[in-house]
């Protein structure tokens, strides 16, 4: 099978029950990759352990079980290689725009000049429509300007893996809409490699090159990745006249409302033997060109003991 940059091996995450509680698990047998520069998303119902997920990959969670390994290397603590955006903005509130980012890039590379750390940090300020107001503190800005300081720090010190948890999902949707064609913008320019999630369809179309479908929790698994075969660049208006665009939207929903409950009833009656474990891997779908290559990838359950 094709190595990855990132691969997620046989992830779970279970909580021990206090007292006569029975353990929670949340999810498990997880098992994806992601390629170099490529940007994905996931989406599931809120419990699923998106976020659980996007922590483990950044270090800030341990898994129950199972691996993260990017580039050949296991995923062990925070670094400066994986860098997150959570939806709460996370700036240092004593600082000014700039400062904030300026603050991020030395740290980065500590070996560059003020000249080099100014230039750099005005460069993805001016990505993100932010240039004018870099002198103003956190609190002077609007929220959407707050998550547009988020994202180009995340952007500007360049880590090998971008972890962004709803980052717009604080926001309204118009200023949403434009700092998802910000977000477009830096990502062509840069080519970094994304994990996100996220809660809104279009959202994901517009940016992803794949989406991960979850199924709803306890015992959540990885179930689909479903391609977004709609040519690049990309831009909200025109994006939803592609022939594909309703096809792969159509599918989401459907998974959605409908499928990610079934998967999960299908799942946790099969996990009920526990001498047995799975070898999950996400179906590989493409609803824009009407197939699915289902044959090779298909769930394919194989017993490991
Ligand atoms: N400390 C904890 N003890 C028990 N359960 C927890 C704990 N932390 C999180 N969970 C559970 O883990 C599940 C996944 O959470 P999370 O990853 O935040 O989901 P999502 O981001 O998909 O909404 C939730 O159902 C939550 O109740
Ligand atoms: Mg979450």
């Amino acid at each position: 099978m094709m190595k990855h940059f990132l691969e997620v091996q046989g992830l779970a995450k279970r909580y021990p029950g206090s007292g006569n509680e029975q353990n929670l698990t949340v999810f498990e047998n997880a098992n994806f990759g992601i390629n170099k520069g490529e940007f994905v998303c996931i989406i599931g119902h809120s419990g699923c352990g998106k976020s659980t997920i996007l922590n483990i990959l950044a270090g800030l969670d341990e898994a129950s079980d199972g691996a993260v390994i990017m580039n050949d290397k296991e995923v062990v603590g925070p670094s400066l290689e994986r860098g997150v955006v959570f939806q709460n903005y996370s700036l240092l509130p004593w600082r000014s725009t700039l400062k904030n980012i300026t603050f991020a890039v030395r740290a980065r590379w500590p070996g560059w000049s003020k000249e080099q750390v100014l230039e750099h940090s005005m460069k993805f300020l001016d990505l993100v429509g932010l240039k004018g107001v870099e002198q103003r503190k956190p609190s002077q800005l609007s929220g959407g300007m707050r998550q547009r300081v988020s994202i180009a720090r995340a952007f500007a010190t360049q880590p090998q893996l971008l972890l962004m948890d709803e980052p717009f999902g604080a926001l309204d949707a118009l200023t949403r809409g434009l700092i998802q064609e910000e977000l477009l913008k830096i990502w062509e320019e840069t080519h970094q490699t994304v994990f996100m999630i996220t809660h809104d369809v279009d959202e994901a179309i517009l940016l992803s090159d794949r989406i991960l479908l979850m199924t709803n929790g306890p015992h959540a698994q990885v179930a689909e990745s479903v391609s977004v075969s709609i040519p690049r660049p990309r831009n909200r208006t025109d994006i939803i006249h592609h022939p594909g665009y309703y096809k792969i939207r159509n599918h989401l929903v459907d998974f959605l409302v409908n499928r990610s409950k079934e998967l999960t009833a299908s799942a946790a009656s099969d996990t009920t033997n526990t001498e047995v474990s799975y070898d999950i891997h996400p179906v590989v779908v493409d609803p824009a060109n009407d197939g699915s290559e289902t044959a090779q990838q298909a769930q394919s359950k194989q017993v490991a003991i």
